[in-house]
């Protein structure tokens, strides 16, 4: 089957050839109808005359609306007043599916088109964002591929959660209650004991009850654990996967990632390492901004849209205070009221975009801190049997490909960077 952006790119043109789409516009002038179609790839038009093709065929195709469905026979040539400076000129079309009015228009609001979501995929603005989610995927599995990870996958239905329980799905299991997974990251550790380096990417639930362009509640989670390992070896792993991500989509797709408002060139560019800073540090940085952060607060949305200011490339923040802290990141031996734990922050109002640490060794150490935060030991036994059989330094991180994705698309929103979002207001369509 042709494809539509293999027209664009020249490589049919002159050759007479058949065309599958849907039309994404259409308008009637004269005895011609000009059609552009859309395929998975891009638009197209095909201009229809009346004397080139059948009678049936053209009064079918004149009357035809938005998203029918169409087949277009005819020969490629170059028209620099086409979209896109190509076009068909028929010699033959079919009119496969007459679609009813499009209940999509101009100018409707958010919340329309996501009630439409499953129309509303086939815009152009999201096909674009799907093709950068393919190719970002494909570079994530690659990159971890290639630097010799293995893929393992961790069970969704869990017994308890790894990141508090304020943001934990609950499911009915057969009588008992059990959780949708937050992070694979306590499986990773066991994991890590047996095959060493390991990552995976899948979903991860989060009942996430403040509505924010940054936070869903099923989202995809690239997430690695390495064995052997501690906090800088795994830092560089998040800043290369995410070059590498940035360098393959510029690659695949640099008419999109330009249409969607960041041109291809910014993300070539993208670079390891990245800027790092410490916690203090980044609490001195807002202090001079006339912005104060109390000591040990998490740095919010404010805070790191004034840390990535212009920023080309996403930022490194490090040794964060302990207190507030998932139980199992390492205390800093020279500074026990920090952490070895680190998050890659991007620009854009895009926030965190991964989070991750060296891991706690010590087994009394790990059983105290679930204590202090209110959790019970006994539910994380299995766990802390990877503190008792051949424990090893190991670190690891988890990244959200949302996240990642609306960084390199420059969207404002998260939703959009994901077929049908899941939000705290709606899980339909
Ligand atoms: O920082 P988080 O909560 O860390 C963990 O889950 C660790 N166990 C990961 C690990 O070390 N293996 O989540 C990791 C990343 C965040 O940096 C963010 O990119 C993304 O997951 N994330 C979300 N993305 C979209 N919607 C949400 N509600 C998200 N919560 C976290
Ligand atoms: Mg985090």
């Amino acid at each position: 089957m042709v494809r539509i952006a293999d027209i664009l790119h020249g490589g049919h043109t002159g050759r007479e050839l058949e065309l599958k789409g849907w039309i994404y516009r259409t308008r009637s002038v004269g005895g011609k109808v000009f059609v552009v179609l859309r395929d998975d790839t891009g638009i197209l038009q095909a201009t229809i005359s009346k004397d080139a093709v059948p009678a049936d065929a053209f009064a079918a195709i004149a009357k035809a609306l938005i998203e029918s469905a169409v087949t277009v026979r005819g020969t490629v040539v170059e028209d620099k007043r086409a979209p896109g400076g190509f076009e068909i000129r028929a010699t033959g079309v079919l009119v496969v599916h007459f679609a009813e009015k499009f209940p999509i228009q101009e100018d409707l609001s958010e919340e329309f088109l996501l009630d439409v979501r499953h129309l509303w995929v086939r815009s152009q603005r999201m096909t674009r964002i799907f093709r950068v989610r393919h190719a970002t995927f494909a570079a994530v599995h690659e990159y971890f591929r290639d630097q010799g990870f293995w893929e393992v996958h961790p069970p969704m239905i869990t017994p308890a959660g790894s990141e508090g329980g304020a943001t934990l799905f609950e499911v009915e299991y057969f009588g008992r209650k059990a959780y949708l997974t937050q992070s694979w990251q306590l499986y990773a550790e066991a994991l890590a004991l047996a095959m060493s380096k390991v990552y995976y990417i899948g979903p991860s639930f989060r009942a996430e009850k403040s509505r924010t362009t940054r936070h869903l509640t099923e989202y995809w989670h690239a997430e690695m654990e390495q064995a052997w390992a501690g906090m800088d070896d795994v830092i560089k792993h998040a800043e290369s996967v995410i070059a590498h991500a940035c360098h393959r989509v510029a690659e695949a797709c640099p008419g999109d990632v330009a249409a969607l408002g960041r041109p291809p060139e910014v993300l070539k560019a993208v670079r390891a390492p990245f800027e790092r800073l410490t916690y203090d540090e980044a609490l001195r940085i807002l202090k001079a901004k006339g912005m104060d952060l109390e000591w040990g607060k998490d740095l919010r949305t404010l805070e790191e849209r004034a840390l990535t200011e212009g920023k080309a490339q996403p930022i490194i923040v490090t040794h964060y205070p302990r207190v507030s802290q998932a139980f199992y990141k390492a205390r800093d031996p020279t500074r026990p009221d920090l952490v070895l734990g680190f998050d890659v922050i991007g620009g854009d109002g895009v926030g965190e975009i991964v989070g991750g640490s060296e891991r706690e060794t010590d087994l009394e150490t790990i059983r105290k801190s679930l204590v202090d935060q209110g959790e019970d030991p006994k539910a994380y036994g299995w766990y802390l049997d990877s503190r008792r059989y051949g424990s090893v330094p190991h670190a690891g991180f988890g990244m959200g490909m949302e996240r990642l994705i609306q960084w390199i698309c420059k969207l404002e929103h998260i939703r959009d960077a994901v077929p049908f979002p899941r939000t705290p207001a709606r899980f339909a369509p």
